[in-house]
């Protein structure tokens, strides 16, 4: 039966990481995955996790099932991240899942059992799993503008041109904050204005929330969602804890469906399950315990807020570094853009060529989509980064 099958093709970000780690130079510079370092160049198990791990161990008697839910309590505290304070709160339900992207399959095969003529519209560009994920559900995918390679920021007037054509049986993914690749956000007042086209073309709104608390901060990175949430009838979310928890490896996150009532979400939730139990029963228990000990804990929970604000504060401060850099020992403001970009991303607006030559020449990996994680950076790289970066360009 094998001998059927095509050669693989390589994951564009996983496939990075692991010839970045086969690179044999000193200088190399990891800006694939969307991983957060810090200044030591460790992506570090955050000071509240280690603290709730010694919880876990202390107080933890059985490994026994959880169920196919994951962790219920988990659930709640994602519900009250993102929709805290929303009209919302009285009409959701949320399933634990492995990772945002387990999240996104779950969703997506949701979608094609409640309406199976879906299209789901992503922003050109988006996140790289976006596509295969809706796909391998069975959705069809279409892409709305987004980003503009001359601004280097969202093309609104296009978005919203493109969105005035997504009707009731089309669902519209969009990035919560902090946007996959690009790094450019949409503003409040398009969330006001995707929010009116959903009332009145009957779309339902998708919005993947995998780094809140990476770009203005906890609150403030939920406003478009919240907003949103509290106007339309039906809503899907999926987030992750793997970036603000810095919890990767456990895969932890979570699916969340917003409908017209609660009995409506619980028969969502149903299918759900069903869904899960079919695919992997249930998810990982150990990153949702440590997430729900700390949110469970104020004091836990204020270290917690602290270090995530700490890491937010030193990405505002590597992309004012990098541009400084660029500004004052290459003059030149072409690179300006990073500034104003949210979260761990930033498109350079390179061809896949050039990201070819920034990884062949200097050791520096970078996505061929043109995508850089600022997170990747260490102090100390900055000059030989901008110096690469001017070269190439
Ligand atoms: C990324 O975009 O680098 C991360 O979200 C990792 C992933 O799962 O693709």
């Amino acid at each position: 039966m094998f001998s059927q099958l095509p050669t693989p093709t390589l994951d564009p970000i996983l496939s990075l990481s692991v010839a970045y780690r086969n690179d044999p130079r000193p200088e190399k510079v990891d800006l694939g995955i969307g991983v957060y370092k810090n200044s030591a160049g460790e992506t570090p198990v955050m000071r509240a996790v280690s603290q709730a791990q010694d919880v876990v161990v202390a107080t933890q008697t059985t490994k026994s099932y959880v169920g196919l839910a994951g962790c219920e309590e988990f659930n709640q505290s994602m519900i009250d991240l993102l929709l805290s304070g929303t009209s919302a709160m009285d009409r959701v339900a949320a399933i634990q899942t492995p990772g945002a992207s387990g999240a996104l399959r779950m969703l997506g095969d949701l979608m094609k059992i409640a309406q199976p003529n879906t299209t789901v519209w992503i922003s050109n560009p988006s996140y790289v799993n976006h596509k295969p994920v809706m796909e391998a559900a069975g959705l069809k995918v279409k892409y709305y503008s987004y980003f503009s390679a001359d601004t280097k920021q969202v093309d609104q007037e296009k978005m919203l041109s493109d969105l005035s054509h997504a009707g009731k049986d089309d669902v519209v993914l969009l990035h919560g904050c902090c946007h996959n690749p690009t790094g450019a956000d949409i503003n409040f007042d398009a969330w006001q204005q995707i929010t009116s086209l959903a009332q009145k073309n009957g779309f339902t709104p998708f919005v993947d929330i995998a780094y809140q608390g990476f770009g203005e901060g906890l609150e403030e990175d939920a406003k478009g969602l919240r907003f949103m949430a509290n106007n339309v009838e039906e809503i899907l979310i999926t987030t992750s804890c793997s970036k603000n928890f810095g919890l990767y490896r456990e895969r932890t996150g979570a699916a969340i469906v917003v409908g017209q009532s609660q009995e409506h979400v619980n028969n969502a939730k149903g299918k759900l399950l069903t869904l899960a139990r079919s695919t992997y029963t249930m998810p990982p228990d150990h990153g949702a315990a440590l997430v729900k000990t700390i949110l469970k804990d104020q004091q836990l929970t204020r270290v917690w807020k602290q270090e995530l604000s700490e890491m937010q504060q030193r990405l505002l401060n590597l992309r004012k570094s990098l541009c400084d850099e660029l500004r004052n020992s290459h003059n030149t403001s072409q690179f300006n853009f990073i500034e104003s970009h949210k979260g761990m991303f930033t498109v350079l607006g390179f061809s896949p060529e050039q990201m070819s030559r920034l990884r062949d020449e200097y050791g520096i990996y970078g996505v061929g989509d043109g995508r850089i994680n600022i997170a990747g950076l260490t102090e100390k790289d900055i000059p030989y980064v901008a110096d690469a970066i001017v070269k190439v360009s």
